[in-house]
């Protein structure tokens, strides 16, 4: 089956969280929250209404643990509206780049002039600790994908938002930086891919959000990206890594990822 539209879906997502019953014409801000983020994420506001994802034209059920499949929105304490998206599709799941982007789209037709894209990830610097967030300065798409059709040859100078990342900073001046790389997936990185990564440029390995960010941008957004370290990467350190320890790392984070959305919400 084809994808259905954004705008169908944020038509739905309209009538199921009664945006007009709370007063809201258009969302704010839009936060996607990868592995070990879902917990932290009452630091943003008050829940106003919740959805499952699953009942929105082109979203379907998250299919790992730890990854949630519910949409609120949420009215921060400075009155901005935001929509959480408990969990996002990956691309190795195998439902297409378009599938990936829905929930970014989504977000933009229901007003959003920034989105918050959080995920868990492997980190090539042995000084981040697992539970280490870290603000992404650029990414390295290595999945051979674009969420983009026909010329299309928008400019990525600056994904990541300088004026957001400053507003990171403002709340967390000792928030490490970092280039993100997305790896197809599932299957974690090789060593040698690690060491790839860290020739080409990357901090940070992982399975989400470039092509979210490139679709963000498409749609004109600002983005801000935050990713939690939540293991090192192969090779970096002796053990393997296994999905349990993705998920521990995040529950041991959650006090710290809280009060970074807290602080993030009040200024943006
Ligand atoms: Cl080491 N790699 C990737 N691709 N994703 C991860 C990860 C590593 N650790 C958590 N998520």
């Amino acid at each position: 089956d084809p994808q259905p539209t954004a705008e169908r879906a944020a038509e739905v997502a309209r009538g199921r969280l009664n945006f007009a019953g709370h007063g809201v014409e258009r969302t704010d801000l839009a936060l996607v929250l990868g592995s070990g983020w879902a917990a932290a994420a009452d630091g943003v506001g008050e829940v106003l209404a919740s959805c499952d994802l699953a009942e929105l034209p082109g979203f379907r059920r998250p299919v790992v643990a730890g990854h949630g499949g519910a949409l609120r929105l949420v009215r921060t304490p400075n009155g901005k509206s935001a929509l959480i998206f408990t969990g996002r599709t990956h691309f190795y799941e195998g439902h297409g780049v378009e599938a990936v982007v829905h929930g970014v789209r989504t977000a933009a037709a229901l007003g959003a002039t920034a989105v918050l894209l959080t995920n868990a990830c492997g980190g090539l610097n042995p000084a981040w600790s697992p539970g280490t967030p870290v603000l992404i300065t650029d990414h390295i798409n290595l999945t051979g994908q674009s969420p983009l059709r026909g010329a299309t040859f928008i400019d990525l100078t600056e994904v990541y938002s300088r004026r957001l990342r400053d507003l990171a900073h403002q709340v967390a001046p000792e928030l490490p930086e970092g280039v993100y790389v997305q790896f197809r997936g599932p299957q974690y990185e090789t060593p040698a891919e690690v060491r790839m990564a860290g020739i080409l440029g990357g901090d940070l390995v992982g399975m989400s959000t470039t092509l979210e960010a490139i679709a963000a941008r498409e749609a004109g957004m600002e983005v801000l990206g935050l990713s939690l370290v939540t293991n090192p990467a192969a090779g970096i350190a002796p053990e393997p890594l296994n999905h349990a320890e993705v998920v521990q790392a995040g529950r041991d984070a959650t006090d710290r990822l809280r009060e970074l959305l807290r602080g993030l919400a009040g200024l943006l």
